[in-house]
Parts: structure tokens; sequence; C-alpha cells
């Protein structure tokens, strides 16, 4: 089977264009490869209320009936797609009402959803991620990435949830880290009391109302100089942090500035503040709110479906150089500076500096683009990254069980 990337898209908070990104973005990859959208926001039926099309099987033949999730696909239909042009993109639907125990899955509806997706025959799945942050969404989350995030100017509440997904995630693996399964365990000189005391720490750092270690940056550097800058376990939590990658996409962008102050000032504050300074932040685009975009949603056709042109053709060897460069836009790896070093953790400078940069440039260049092009922007960016970074930084080519997780970062980190 050829290597696939799943890619969740998730906000935190509902309502500021998830649904409406995933559809339009799955089918802008559709044109680039195999790509399945699944509607894990399974309250709420969203994905098959955006797309106009017969559903014949969705989630509830593969929970209810066992039918294999490869069974349970929709593709468009010649209403919505005349010229064939998205015959590579498919959806699992959500069912059409709420069932408990579809929208409420358990431990083993989850894991064989996970083994469903994972085994699906696609080279890019999306999924639609449900707001909120319980188990069933943070499980379905890579390891290493924060998937895309979205959010919008003028909702703090989403921007925050939105840094929140990353301090679940990044937390989700620490825990996994100082169980007492894992093979670190052994690792430690004092065993227990060194276990108990780091799980204590973590305890810390995640509550919000404790000043006491703020965030990861402190544990880590803690950390190094109790057992030594050089131990699995130092460097497994240092890595953590270090090769972590967030993407995040501006919905209802309405310029510079503004974003720029309501939105990723406010989403870099918290995150440096309250979950590491040492996370690679990107900006992968942004959509611009749209009389067209919202018409179509109410259409219940995705707005994609509606460009008829199929997009402006570029010849010229200047502008490809240019779309190249806009492209890698602020997705070059950051200098850091080795964490013991790290003078004041909480210092959001130099991410800021950075975001504020990429938005100016891309701004200069891609003001004019219609809704269409910012996905298709989008997508480009999203596939220029999976061409030229780790898969881990980006999606990831499976969804993890917890155990397989830690088996592969014990193994990476004791070589
Ligand atoms: N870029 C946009 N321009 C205009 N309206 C938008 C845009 N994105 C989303 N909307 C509207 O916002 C509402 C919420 O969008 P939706 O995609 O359902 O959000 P979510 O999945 O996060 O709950 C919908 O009414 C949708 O039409
Ligand atoms: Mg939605």
């Amino acid at each position: 089977m050829p290597i696939k990337r799943i890619i969740p898209v998730s906000s935190g908070k509902g309502g500021v264009g998830k649904t409406t990104f995933a559809v339009n973005f799955a089918l802008a990859l559709s044109r680039h490869g195999r790509t399945i959208l699944v509607d894990l926001d399974t309250g709420t039926s969203a994905i098959r209320n955006a797309i106009d099309v017969p559903i014949e099987k969705d989630l509830y033949h593969f929970f209810r009936r066992n039918e294999p999730l490869s069974d349970c696909l929709t593709t468009l239909d010649d209403r919505l797609d005349p010229e064939r042009r998205y015959r590579n993109f498919a959806f699992v639907a959500g069912p059409l009402h709420l069932i408990e125990e579809i929208t409420n899955f358990g431990a083993a509806h989850k894991h064989r959803l996970i083994e469903a997706i994972n085994s699906l025959d696609a080279d890019y799945i999306v999924l639609d991620m449900k707001a909120g942050l319980d188990s069933n969404v943070i499980d379905f989350l890579p390891f290493s990435n924060s998937g895309i995030l979205i959010f919008t100017p003028h909702l703090p509440s989403a921007t925050l949830a939105a840094s929140d997904i990353v301090k679940a995630i990044l937390f989700r693996k620490l825990r996994l880290l100082f169980t007492r399964e894992s093979p670190f365990f052994d690792t430690v000189p004092s065993g227990l009391d060194f276990w108990r005391l780091s799980n204590e720490l973590i305890d810390r750092v995640e509550d919000v109302y404790d000043a006491s270690v703020p965030n990861l940056d402190v544990f880590a550097v803690d950390l190094a100089s109790n057992l030594g800058a050089d131990h699995p376990i130092t460097k497994a939590v240092q890595n953590t942090v270090d090769f972590f990658r967030v993407h995040y996409v501006l919905n209802l962008f309405n310029g510079v500035e503004d974003s720029f102050t309501t939105a990723v000032k406010p989403f870099i504050d918290n995150l440096t503040h309250h979950v590491s300074s040492r996370v690679a932040i990107t900006n992968l685009g942004w959509v611009t709110r749209s009389e067209a975009i919202h018409r179509a949603n109410c259409d219940r056709i995705p707005a994609l479906l509606l460009r008829r042109d199929g997009g402006k053709k570029k010849n010229r060897v200047a502008e490809e150089l240019e779309d190249l460069r806009m492209m890698a836009l602020g997705l070059e790896p950051m200098k850091r500076k080795p964490l013991r070093e790290t003078t004041n953790p909480t210092d959001p400078g130099d991410h800021l500096a950075r975001q504020l940069d990429v938005l100016k440039t891309m701004f200069a260049q891609k003001k004019d683009d219609d809704s269409y092009a910012n996905f298709d922007y989008i997508a480009q960016r999203a596939l220029f990254t999976m061409d030229t970074r780790r898969p881990s930084e980006f999606g990831d080519i499976r969804i993890w069980e917890p155990k397989e997780m830690l088996g592969a970062l014990f193994a990476k980190s004791s070589r």
C-alpha cells in the first residue's frame, strides 16, 4: 500500500469554519491524489449537510452493520461534479441521526475506527474533528504535530482552544512517557520516587493556576539538571517540544493588522506562556470571509465546486519561481538555542516577529486572491510540507495507538 498522510483539522471550538475548511481543503488535495474526508464530528453530521449528494452508507453501517469503512465511502455525483474534476475525492459521512454510541464511542469503537482509518487506501485522509478536547478528539491527533488548527480573528475563546489542543497533545505524550509501563522507567536510578515527583511536576505545569512551573521548557530544564542533559528521559522530553510543529489556518481573514492582533498574537502568547516557546509554528495561509462561501454552505455545495474555470493557468517562469517561494514561505525550520541557555522560556518575541513577517509577505503577494485561490494556496503549502518534511511533522502516516508510540519513542531515544 502506498504511504498516505492523515491530516486532522481541528479547532477546539465550533463555528470557526472547520468543516468548511476541511471539505474544501480535501477537494483541493484531491486534485493531487486520492483523498478521503472523514466526518469525526459525528454528533452534528456536518459533512453530509455540507455536500448535497445521496449517501448510501455512512458510519452507522460501519459501526452497527460491521461493514468495512472502505465500503462506506461517498463520491460526488454528476450534478455536483459534471466534469469529474474531483473524481479522486470521497468522504465518509457521519450517521444521519444522533446515535449515542457513535457520537461518544467508547474505547473498543475508537480502536476499531482508528484501525479502519489506518487501513484506508488513499493518498490523503482529512479528518474533520469534533470541537472540544476529550479523548475522542485527542486520540485521533498525531503525537508530533498539531495537524491543521483553525481559528479566526476576534474570537478569543477559539484562539485559546487552539493553543489548548497543542497543550493537550504534548501532555498526552509526556504522560505516556511517565507512566509506570513506560520503558523509560528502568532508565532512572531512584525508580518510583523520581517517577512520582516527575508526575507531580507535570501536574503542576499543566495546572494553569499554578505559576511555579509555568511551562514545559521550565520542566525540561529541570529534568536536565536532575538527570543530566544526556539522559534518555531528558532527551525524550526535550525532543518532544523541540520537534513539535504547529500548523494553523486563519479563517475569516480580514487583513494583516487585525488578524495579527486579534488571532495570531494571542495564540502565540498563550502557547509560549503556558505550553512551550520552542515548538515550531507555521501559518499555512488564510481564507477570507466571503459571501460566496457562506452561500455555498447554505446551498450544500462546497464552494470549490462552484469554480468553473479550474483555476488560473500560469506558465511564466518568473511566476512559477515566485509561486515556489510563496509555497515555502515560513516553512524553514527555526533555529533554536540549546534549552539550557534559554533565559526567558516564556518570551514569544521571535515567534511574533516571524509570524508577522510571514503574514505581511503573504499578504503583499496574495491579497487579491479569491477564496478559491485561498484553498488552493493552503493545499499547495500542505503538499510542499509533505514533500519536503518528515511525515511526523505534518499529520502522520497513521493514527498511533499510545503503546505503539511509546515503543517507537523509546527505540529512537535509546539508539
Ligand atoms: N470563509 C468564510 N466566509 C464566510 N462564511 C464562512 C466562512 N467560513 C465559515 N463560514 C460560515 O460560518 C459558519 C460555521 O462554519 P462551519 O464550517 O460549519 O464551522 P465549524 O465546522 O467550525 O463549526 C457557517 O455558517 C459557514 O457558512
Ligand atoms: Mg463542523
